[in-house]
């Protein structure tokens, strides 16, 4: 192997530490049945991944500022909401991530090239930060950029800085970090489509990661260049399949329906992310955060709560931390929930867990209210007598001899655990 060159089996793409320009892609004529042991080429281990996809055998849960406050977060703020983390029972509920996003560094770099916090926002930096976060028994995340800027040109981006940034990172004591996909220069590979230069892109940034030697949740926010539903896993720990979400019903139903589709490539250690959270923001009824916060666990999506957590109402905290619909959420099979039916926007949607049960969220995504039904048969489980039926949002729990039906209101949902009864065994 060539110095300077690095090689991905997973997709056949070499490319150069020295002159990140030049990416020769191969086309393999026979398989390499593993790369550690290929004998083409000495191939470092870390094309599969950086260090952590043992952090998360379950989705990540935390909160982030972004949705609430854009990037006008400040080191106070963020102190604040790890506070009220801990204070209002989010952190007990299973939430342990406290992330920046974007606009905590400036536009330039300083004069050994590392990136600056912005000191209007983090007069001491962000490493007394993480500390402060740690303090608290939380884990603390960051956001980069893969290109040359930030989304909104304000802050700097880490492209050709990946090894630099992610040493710093580690030396701060991230646990996170989520690299945004704003500004690539593909100009600069005129002769790589856009999927391969941002495949590579995503790999040289898990290898920056992996040589710091800190475990860090790697989140991919490319939805756009590299479908990563299907390149992602194995790579990163998440990864974005839809666009920004936004405090309203259209929003959240966009990234509901784009990331449902893609349940059979999430599974422990990488997740399908629809974004964020909305639940609490103000611009979507309770029934509607209700419909999200149901229909994100049942896609075990990651739980990243983007409200501002210091003013939570009772009614955004119980959504946030009903324990029953974050166990779902969290069920160590790890399976996203599927669509059986969706005809005319009432979904009916069923994930397998651990337990040999079904989670079932029925869905009226339209804006009259619907009865919508189905069977155990139809959401995958066995035939039995009766089967019980827990109601996840009030706890209440009946029985049925199969058929699953509830009255919905206009974007309503239900979330249901259903379970067979076995029959006692006969005895004459
Ligand atoms: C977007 C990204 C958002 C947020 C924002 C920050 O590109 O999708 O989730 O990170 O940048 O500027």
């Amino acid at each position: 192997m060539l110095a300077g060159f690095v090689l991905s089996a997973l997709v056949g793409v070499i490319s150069n530490w020295a002159a990140p320009s030049t990416i020769v892609v191969i086309r393999w004529t026979a398989p390499l049945a593993d790369e550690a042991t290929s004998s083409l080429f000495s191939v470092p281990r870390y094309a599969v991944g950086p260090v952590g996809l043992g952090l998360t055998t379950r989705p990540p849960m935390g909160w982030n500022g972004f949705n609430r406050f854009q990037r006008s977060v400040t080191a106070a703020m963020v102190e604040a909401e790890a506070r009220a983390l801990v204070a209002s029972g989010m952190k007990a509920a299973g939430y342990n991530y406290v992330n920046l996003d974007g606009g905590w560094n400036l536009h330039k770099r300083d004069s050994s090239g590392n990136l600056q916090p912005d000191p209007a926002k983090f007069p001491q930096g962000i490493k007394p930060v993480a500390d402060y976060v740690h303090s608290l028994g939380l884990k603390f995340g960051i956001y980069a950029s893969a290109g040359t800027e930030n989304c909104a040109s304000t802050s700097a981006g880490s492209y050709g800085h990946y090894r630099q940034d992610a040493a710093m990172f580690a030396s701060w004591g991230v646990d996170y970090l989520k690299l945004d996909w704003c500004h690539i220069p593909f100009k600069n590979y005129p002769h790589a489509p856009r999927r391969v230069v941002s495949r590579v892109l995503a790999m040289e940034m898990a290898d920056a990661i992996s040589v710091t030697g800190r475990a860090m949740v790697y989140d991919l926010n490319d939805w756009m260049n590299t479908e990563p539903w299907s390149s992602a896993p194995g790579l990163a720990n998440l990864w974005r399949t839809a666009p920004d979400i936004q405090d309203r019903y259209s929003s959240m139903l966009q990234n509901f329906t784009k990331n449902v589709k893609h349940f059979e490539h999430a599974g422990p250690g990488g997740w399908n992310d629809p974004d964020m959270l909305e639940v609490g923001n103000g611009g979507m009824s309770i029934i509607e955060y209700q419909s999200e916060f149901s229909l994100w666990a049942e896609m075990a999506a990651p739980l990243i709560a983007g409200n501002d957590l210091t003013k939570m109402s009772a009614i955004t905290k119980s959504i946030l931390t009903n324990q029953a619909i974050i166990a779902i959420d969290q069920d160590p099979l790890g399976r996203q929930g599927y669509p059986v039916s969706s005809i005319g926007g009432h979904w009916v949607l069923t994930k397998p867990l651990a337990n040999g049960n079904r989670a079932v969220v029925l869905f009226n995504q339209t804006s009259t209210a619907a009865t919508i039904s189905t069977t155990a048969t139809l959401i995958g489980l066995g035939s039995a007598a009766e089967y019980s039926k827990l109601d996840l949002w009030t706890g209440t729990m009946t029985e049925t001899p199969g058929t699953i039906s509830a009255t919905l209101p206009a974007h309503g949902a239900v979330f249901y655990e259903i379970a067979e009864i076995m029959a006692p065994p006969f005895t004459s």
